[in-house]
Formats: structure tokens, C-alpha cells, sequence
């Protein structure tokens, strides 16, 4: 790993020599098919390659896309382990409920998840940080340009050996507060995994880039107030309790952010350390007040694990958090993290769900 400027891996000035993220795919994939007379049919494997869709397609026009990202991660054994692959089979349910699409059976989600690992194990990357993203994704595919719920989907798992998201390494980004734009509202798609949520998102990007920042944080609907996510992370800060102790804070899932696994995963871990943790709201103002009470930030995700955040940029200039480095408790989650799913570690929690290769 390279570079002194952090950048999204896989975009346009990326500079890490490595993987990347989402730029390289396995050989294989896995498919399915639902219509409403016969279900899902039997999962497929098949080649990597491209889909033969309708110009009609429903999901082209109205967005019926829900996906879903987890990693297989390798063990210096050789074995490969999923990261609690239930909770994605969960969230891709709700995402296909929230947008009138039907739903896949947890095993089904499951069973594809191993096959394209068991297809693909000879191509899970071993370097530092390395392991293969799973992208199980569900797409409308019936030829319609009526607006409702289509009656025919295409479900696939495709895979891509990635390094950690951020190409520049560990080190603490700059994020950017969006005040003209927002990612969710109440009654929105905000905890739904689908699409259209991501396309909404580039704009706001956009700006966060052209501002010397490199992601967006995001903040609630009606005040404009209310710190929600960054960029496509879950969002965490260390500051000092009611009690005079440090604790570990993350907004509460109030409707407009997405569950995340990584989120759930180092609440438990960090109560597990001891660390205090709470669920509750942080404003921009607590967030930028420079007065020391919040002493670390950081966001994280299946794709970046866990990213620091150094310094963030709001209607009142850039406020750095702490000393702008990686903080004490965001390092210790983000390698305790990484212990138990590189497998260095005991698995006190039984996150990891192993993969039978053949
Ligand atoms: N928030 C959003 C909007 C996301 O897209 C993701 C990524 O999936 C997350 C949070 C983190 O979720 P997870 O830890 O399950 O990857
Ligand atoms: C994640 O897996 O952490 C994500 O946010 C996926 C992202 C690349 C859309």
C-alpha cells in the first residue's frame, strides 16, 4: 500500500497497487430465478458473465435493486469463514419486503453465498487485509413499464477479491457535512439496502470530494441537526459520559439507517472489553465544538471495516477530532475486529460460519 492521500478504492485516482475494491470478479457466480407460478427456482452456478435483460426490465427504470455485501475472510490454515452470514440473509429479507419484491429463503441466500466461495476458493486473496466481498444481489427482470411490483426477479452472488475499501491504508479520513442533501427520511428506504439509496448518495460525494474531503456525513431529515451515517458506514465516536467515562456512542436505529452488521459486531465486542457503550443521538455542533469531549470518530462497514475519522468539515469550518489520528478505542475494535475474523483469535461470539471446500 502506497500513498499519502486516502481514496476510494476502484474510483478514478485510486493509487494503491493492490486489489482494489470491486474492480476484480471470480470465475464463477451463482443464479436464480422467481416468477410467481413456480418461486425461486434451484440455484445455478455458472460463469461470470454478463446478464441477457429486456430493455423493459423493471429494475432499469424503477429501481426494484436490493443487495447485500459480506466477506469470506482466510485463515492461515487455509480454511475460509463467512462474517455472520445470517444477519445479511436477514437485512436482504427486509430489503426485499421494503421494496414489494419477494423474499429469499435465509438458506437459499446461504447455500449460494458458500457455493461461490467453494467455486472460487482458489481465488480468496491472502495478503494483509485481504478477503473475497460477496455480492448477492435482486433485480426486477419482467418486461413492464407498468409501476408496480414486478412479477419476475433475478437473484445472483457474484464475488471480487478486494483489499480493505480505502486504497491508502489505515489512517484517519476528512468527511464532509452534507447541509443541502440528505440520504434518508422517516418512512424512506433509508434501512433498506437497495439501490436507489446508493445513486442518491453520488452528488453529496461529489461536493465532499471537490472539498478536499473524502466522504459524506450524513445528517437526519428534519433538522438537518442529527449526525446519521457516513458515506455507505455505520457511524461510532468515543466521548466523555454523564459518569466522567469514556464511551462508545452510535445513533440509535431509528428507521433511516441502515442495521449494520459491522455496527452490531463492535457494540458487542466493546461491551465485551468493558468499554461503556450507548445508542444515542450526536449533533453536528457536539460532534465539531472542539471543547474535548469527543475525542475519536470513526465509521465502519463490511467493505472498510473500520475507518477513522480525523477531522470533519461543517458550516463552520473544519473541526479536527482529537489529535486528526486513529484513536485509542477505534484501533483496539478495528484489530479485535480483525482477530476474530482472520481467525488469530478465539470466536467467543460464533461470528464466524466456516466453508466446507471441496
Ligand atoms: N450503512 C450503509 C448505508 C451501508 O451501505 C453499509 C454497508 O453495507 C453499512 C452502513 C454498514 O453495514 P455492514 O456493516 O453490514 O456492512
Ligand atoms: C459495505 O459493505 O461496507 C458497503 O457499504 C458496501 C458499499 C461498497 C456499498
Amino acid at each position: 500500500m502506497t500513498t499519502s492521500t486516502v481514496t476510494a478504492a476502484g474510483t478514478a485516482g485510486a493509487t494503491a497497487p493492490g486489489l482494489g475494491f470491486g474492480v476484480h470478479f471470480t470465475a464463477h457466480m451463482v443464479v436464480s430465478r422467481w416468477t410467481p407460478a413456480e418461486g425461486w427456482a434451484p440455484l445455478e452456478l455458472a460463469p461470470h458473465g454478463p446478464l441477457s435483460l429486456s430493455p423493459a426490465a423493471m429494475a432499469l427504470h424503477y429501481g426494484q435493486a436490493v443487495f447485500e455485501g459480506l466477506k469470506a475472510y482466510p485463515a492461515a490454515d487455509g480454511s475460509l469463514a463467512l462474517f455472520r452470514p445470517h444477519v445479511n440473509a436477514d437485512r436482504f429479507g427486509r430489503s426485499a419486503r421494503r421494496l414489494a419484491m419477494p423474499e429469499l429463503p435465509a438458506e437459499m441466500f446461504l447455500d449460494a453465498c458458500e457455493r461461490v466461495v467453494r467455486a472460487d476458493a482458489g481465488e480468496v486473496p491472502r495478503g494483509h487485509g485481504q478477503s473475497l466481498y460477496l455480492r448477492p444481489f435482486m433485480v426486477a427482470v419482467e418486461p413492464s413499464l407498468g409501476v408496480r411490483p414486478a412479477q419476475e426477479y433475478l437473484f445472483a452472488v457474484i464475488a471480487s477479491p478486494v483489499d480493505y475499501f480505502f486504497a491508502g491504508g489505515y489512517q484517519a479520513i476528512d468527511v464532509w457535512c452534507a447541509t443541502d442533501q440528505i440520504r434518508a427520511a422517516p418512512g424512506g428506504t433509508g434501512a433498506a439496502k437497495c439501490a436507489g439509496n446508493y445513486a442518491g448518495s453520488l452528488s453529496a460525494k461529489a461536493q465532499a470530494l471537490a472539498n478536499g474531503c473524502h466522504e459524506v456525513l450524513w445528517l437526519d431529515a428534519a433538522e438537518h441537526r442529527w449526525v446519521e451515517e457516513l458515506g455507505a458506514m455505520n457511524f461510532f465516536c468515543v466521548g466523555r459520559g454523564e459518569n466522567g467515562v469514556d464511551e462508545l456512542i452510535t445513533p440509535g436505529l431509528s428507521g433511516t439507517i441502515l442495521a449494520g452488521n459491522t455496527r452490531d459486531s463492535l457494540l458487542t465486542l466493546a461491551a465485551g472489553l468493558g468499554i461503556e457503550v450507548a445508542q444515542r443521538p450526536v449533533s453536528v455542533d457536539e460532534l465539531t465544538a472542539g471543547d474535548g469531549r469527543i475525542t475519536e470518530a470513526f465509521a465502519c462497514g463490511t467493505a472498510a471495516s473500520v475507518v477513522p475519522i480525523g477531522a470533519v468539515t461543517a458550516g463552520s469550518g473544519r473541526a479536527l477530532i482529537g489529535d486528526g489520528l486513529p484513536g485509542k478505542v477505534t484501533t483496539r475494535l478495528r484489530d479485535e475486529l480483525a482477530a476474530i475474523q482472520y481467525r488469530q483469535q478465539a470466536d467467543p461470539y460464533g461470528w464466524m460460519h466456516a466453508v466446507e471446500l471441496n
